[in-house]
């Protein structure tokens, strides 16, 4: 176990990005004796705006970089001595996966291999200490339609993100056999939480619901996903990242299993109080659309081993944490607008043809 209290150098990758962002601003400001680098390339998905709270901290270093470049990660170890990475940079969003795989190959493979590489050849000499940990997804386990997945559970990917995130755990799982990196992953569910891409489902329908836009639902809605608001996700990151086991995996779920129809309905529901409308208006905006090919039917996960052995459990209940999740959207269209200007415009209009909805 490492010590809490001693200064050490934490490389986090994708720190621009939803979930990283929030693992950046809690390191920061949790660990004012780590010193913390944000490595990010600034893709589509990360946005420096989600961390000006504490970009002047003097414990924090933000480094525009992208992980396919090996040559820069090794400048970047011999320049600032990382004696630890969490690594959470990767193409994250299926549906682009499935319109194209290449970034997901060069981003989620290549850069966790070029990551994993930078570590073992600046710590060949002495790996006391050191960690390397890498962040991953339940999606690797592929669908479920009775019990959960843990930690055993054979890998089984449906989409090229979910075979690309499985390829990223196999390279980093060899690295820690065949060479002694002192390794560690987890697969979490699905997060939500201020600053999440509104491409993925519950920004997405926040913000159309905002703007009376239709809210495309795949398939007839009935797929399952498990929620977990992010900053539980950030304390199970916490947790791990100190007392984590060298070379486990574990699994980390919010218990909290909704239909995508379920939990669409819960925010017209919730909108339609918060922003004072006719009760009912926004469910007439939900519009089943063509499935996603491939679509996993349902995630479920067992944090049965992160509970009993290190003593994390979720903390916000999901009604609660969407409540507070709907007024931060609703409080920073700013944001919104500003993430959803340019590229993001092209790739809706690509993905739901306006004709459908
Ligand atoms: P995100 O798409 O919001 O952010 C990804 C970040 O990585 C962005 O800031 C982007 O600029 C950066 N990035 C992308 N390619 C890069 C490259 N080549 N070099 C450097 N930076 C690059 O993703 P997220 O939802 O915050 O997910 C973060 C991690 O957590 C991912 O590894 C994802 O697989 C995993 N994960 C996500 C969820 C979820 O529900 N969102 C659940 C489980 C695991
Ligand atoms: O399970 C963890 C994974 O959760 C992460 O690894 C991924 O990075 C993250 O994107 C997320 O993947 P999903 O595919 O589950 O998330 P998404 O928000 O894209 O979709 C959630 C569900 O909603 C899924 O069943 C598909 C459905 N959906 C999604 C979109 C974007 C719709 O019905 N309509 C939509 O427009």
């Amino acid at each position: 176990m490492m010590n809490n209290s001693s200064s050490r150098r934490i490389l986090i990758t994708g720190g621009a990005g939803f979930i990283g962002s929030h693992v950046v601003r809690h390191f920061v400001t949790q660990y004012p004796n780590y010193h913390i680098y944000n490595l990010d390339a600034l893709t589509y998905a990360g946005n420096l705006e989600n961390l000006v709270d504490i970009e002047s901290e003097s414990n924090y270093t933000f480094l525009k970089a992208d992980i396919t470049s090996r040559e820069l990660l090794g400048e970047l170890f011999a320049l600032h001595n990382f004696d630890s990475v969490i690594h959470l940079a990767a193409e994250s969003h299926v549906d682009r996966s499935i319109t194209d795989a290449s970034d997901f190959i060069q981003t989620n493979v290549q850069g966790t291999v070029n990551l994993l590489d930078a570590c073992k050849n600046k710590w060949k000499e002495d790996n006391s200490g050191k960690r390397f940990y890498h962040i991953s997804t339940d999606e690797v386990y592929g669908s479920i339609n009775e019990g959960k997945f843990n930690e055993n559970s054979p890998y089984s990917p449906n989409s090229p993100y979910a075979a690309s995130k499985a390829g990223s755990d196999h390279f980093v799982r060899a690295y820690h056999t065949t060479y002694g990196l002192p390794t560690v992953i987890s697969n979490c569910s699905n997060n939500y939480g201020p600053y999440q891409f509104p491409e993925k489902f519950i920004p997405l329908c926040i913000n159309n619901i905002i703007h009376q836009k239709a809210l495309p639902v795949y398939g007839k809605g009935e797929n399952i996903r498990d929620w977990l608001h992010v900053e539980d996700h950030v304390k199970a990151i916490d947790c791990i990242f100190h007392t984590g086991k060298i070379g486990e995996t574990y699994c980390v779920g919010g218990d909290n299993e909704l239909t995508n129809i379920e939990l669409v309905k819960n925010l017209c529901e919730l909108m339609d109080i918060m922003l004072d409308r006719r009760t009912g208006g926004s469910e007439q905006l939900i519009t089943f659309v063509a499935d996603r090919p491939g679509h996993d039917f349902r995630y479920a996960i067992d944090s049965r081993k992160l509970k009993n052995e290190l003593g994390w459990k979720p903390e916000n209940s999901f009604e609660k944490g969407i409540q507070a999740t709907i007024q931060w959207y609703l409080e920073n269209t700013m944001w919104l607008e500003h993430v959803t200007r340019g590229s993001y415009k092209d790739y809706y209009q690509r993905m739901y043809n306006e004709k459908d909805l």
